[in-house]
């Protein structure tokens, strides 16, 4: 079992534990105290031996979607704790992707002002990022995940088997994250150097499936490093937006379909490292060789048919634009990437291939 620790604010710690079949015992890290689960409708229909490690009367379902993300999932939630008489000494289970973690952690964070917090990720984005580093949150009108905590998991509990019932289309998703990763890791100052970048490059197959113990327990230990350098999100937790800006503007373009989050994230990183190579910051066998790992898992390959003005105005929509110009992080070299305040409009333009 690979095991991290990572320390928070207060002198508290989260652990993380990477398995294969772990989730087959979470009963092993149960203490004497009273366990609720909060899941949704289709992981209680595909894992049912997890739920029965449960008390009925203390097992939340919730609807599944990000359009559930929002107040009344979370004020059903609460109501349904409250209702059962949850104690601060109890302790909250999350069992599901992204949408589960954030909500299940926002309500820990605030019931009774806060009760412990187990992460069970079921998807590989969860398991490589959203689980680890303490955002919570719910999306409104006004925009995704506006409202929401810093509260972090006491246990984070990985069993990357889940992958096995992922669809194409959210494992996807997950190995966009993973490549990012793999292109930030020196910048992510971790004491270790896995050297994703080379591991999935001279890796046979494009399906790693089988190495995902290994490649989950990187990603998850460089974003348990960077978050524990950067608590509150100042300064070097934007290196883990990498590809991110042009990503949010297609993602929105698109409407949130055609394309997974992972996989715009992967347009994002092709035409970062397009930019990063017409500014002459990165050589011709870097930018082949970003270009070979994101065609080798087949992430850029749908025909999106972008108009680049428009993806320009959606990019400097909710960023500050000074005399013409962005800032964007880039790949400057392999492993590396660094934030430029002064990328100018039609070198933006040029990036999008
Ligand atoms: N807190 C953070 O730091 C952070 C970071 C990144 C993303 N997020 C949030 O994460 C969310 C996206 O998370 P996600 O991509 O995991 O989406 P998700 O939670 O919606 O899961 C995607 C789909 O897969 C299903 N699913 C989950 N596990 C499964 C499994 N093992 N087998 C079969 N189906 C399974 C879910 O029911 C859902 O239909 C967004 O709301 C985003 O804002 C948060
Ligand atoms: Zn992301």
């Amino acid at each position: 079992m690979n095991k991290i620790t990572i320390k928070n604010n207060e002198n508290t710690e989260s652990e993380i534990f990477i398995e294969n079949d772990i989730s087959k015992k979470i009963q092993d890290f149960f203490e004497d105290k009273r366990y609720f689960l909060i899941t949704n409708t289709t992981l209680a229909k595909l894992y049912p031996e997890i739920l029965y490690k449960f008390n009925k009367k203390r097992i939340i379902i919730i609807k599944d979607g990000e359009k559930y993300k929002n107040f009344k999932t979370c004020n059903y939630i609460l109501n349904e704790l409250l209702k059962e008489k949850i104690e601060r000494k109890d302790c909250i289970v999350a069992l599901g992707g992204g949408v589960v973690g954030d909500m299940a952690a926002y309500c820990a964070s605030t019931i009774l002002r806060g009760v412990e917090l187990i992460q069970i990720p079921t998807t590989l984005l969860a398991m490589c990022d959203s689980s680890i580093g303490g955002k919570t949150g719910y999306n409104t009108p006004f925009g995704k995940n506006l409202i929401g905590t810093f509260y972090c998991a006491k246990k984070i509990i990985i069993d990357p088997q889940f992958i096995n019932t992922l669809d194409n289309s959210n494992y996807k998703c997950g190995l966009g994250e993973i490549l990012k990763y793999a292109f930030i890791e020196k910048s992510c100052k971790n004491k270790k150097l896995y050297n994703l970048l080379n591991f999935l490059t001279i890796n046979q197959t494009q399906d790693v499936k089988n190495e995902m113990p290994y490649i989950i327990t990187c990603c998850a230990s460089l974003k348990a490093n960077v978050v524990s350098l950067d608590k509150k999100e100042n300064n070097l937790r934007k290196i883990l937006n990498l590809g991110h800006t042009y990503a949010h503007a297609i993602e929105t373009y698109l409407k949130y379909k055609k394309i997974s989050h992972g996989e715009a994230v992967s347009y994002g990183i092709k035409y970062a490292a397009q930019l990063s190579y017409n500014l002459s910051k990165i050589d011709k066998e870097y930018y082949n060789k970003i270009n070979f790992l994101i065609d080798k898992f087949s992430l850029t390959n749908k025909k999106l048919k972008l108009k680049k003005e428009k993806v320009i105005e959606l990019m400097t929509h909710d960023k500050k634009v000074q005399n013409g110009r962005i800032n964007l992080l880039l790949p400057v070299a392999p492993l590396e990437v660094a934030l430029f305040d002064n990328i100018d409009l039609p070198s933006l333009e040029a990036s999008l291939l």
